[in-house]
């Protein structure tokens, strides 16, 4: 849960970028835009991705100019577009072939839509199953693989209709460097699990959703 004080530090922290709370609002409303499957692609709500930010910059207090982060199934690219706005060098994948299209597309119109915003670095996403053993090798076109994130995002809400189960997602992880973070949202991960992976909780008091490979 966010407090008006962590709310007001993460936009200060954000003021050079341009993305006040409104403006992260109204990306979101735009970029639910496909109509029949919008609520099989439902984007991760808008509270959630305000603490994962609030939880990046200030508690981790990452420099997002320094950060590549992945969005694994990267859907509309809401996360996507939040993150290239605040200056985050942003990477999707989804396997959905007109989603891919589609989202890079719209990002770019929506974000040059809202006025004072701006994509500091365009998202890249390609189109592969992130199941898939040659998906950690694969290059993005600035010639970044999934091997060089320094974040991985994933959000399926509790009735997604995709096979999600904790061994496939963490074995797709092995690859992770180390010291990256893993930010996992609706995940009930055994953290047993998660240790035999590398990963442990940064805040053990905390969600476990919030791991760093040690
Ligand atoms: C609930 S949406 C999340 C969209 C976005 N990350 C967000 O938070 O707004 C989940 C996405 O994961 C994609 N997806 C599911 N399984 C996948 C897989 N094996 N490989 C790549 N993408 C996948 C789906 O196509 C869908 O777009």
């Amino acid at each position: 849960m966010m407090f008006d004080s962590d709310t007001k530090a993460l936009y200060e922290q954000l003021q050079g970028t341009g993305l006040t709370r409104q403006k992260l609002n109204d990306l979101r409303v735009y970029l639910s835009y496909i109509g029949e499957n919008a609520s099989m692609y439902r984007p991760i709500p808008f509270e959630q991705l305000e603490y994962l930010l609030h939880y990046l910059l200030i508690e981790c207090k990452i420099v997002p100019g320094n950060t590549k982060i992945l969005d694994l199934g990267s859907g509309h690219g809401f996360p996507l577009a939040v993150f290239s706005a605040a200056g985050f060098h942003a990477y999707g994948v989804d396997d959905d072939e007109e989603l891919v299209r589609e989202s890079a597309r719209e990002i770019k119109k929506k974000v040059s839509e809202i006025d004072g915003l701006a994509l500091i670095h365009e998202p890249q996403i390609i189109c592969a199953d992130y199941y898939s053993e040659d998906f950690p090798d694969m290059s993005f076109k600035d010639g970044t693989t999934p091997k060089d994130m320094d974040v991985f995002f994933c959000y399926f809400y509790e009735e997604s209709p995709w096979k999600k189960h904790e061994e496939v997602v963490l074995a797709s992880l092995t690859y992770a460097k180390t010291g990256a973070i893993f930010l996992a949202e609706h995940y009930n991960f055994s953290e047993d699990l998660l240790r035999e992976h590398g990963f442990s909780p940064i805040d053990p008091e905390r969600s476990i959703s919030y791991l760093k490979k040690c």
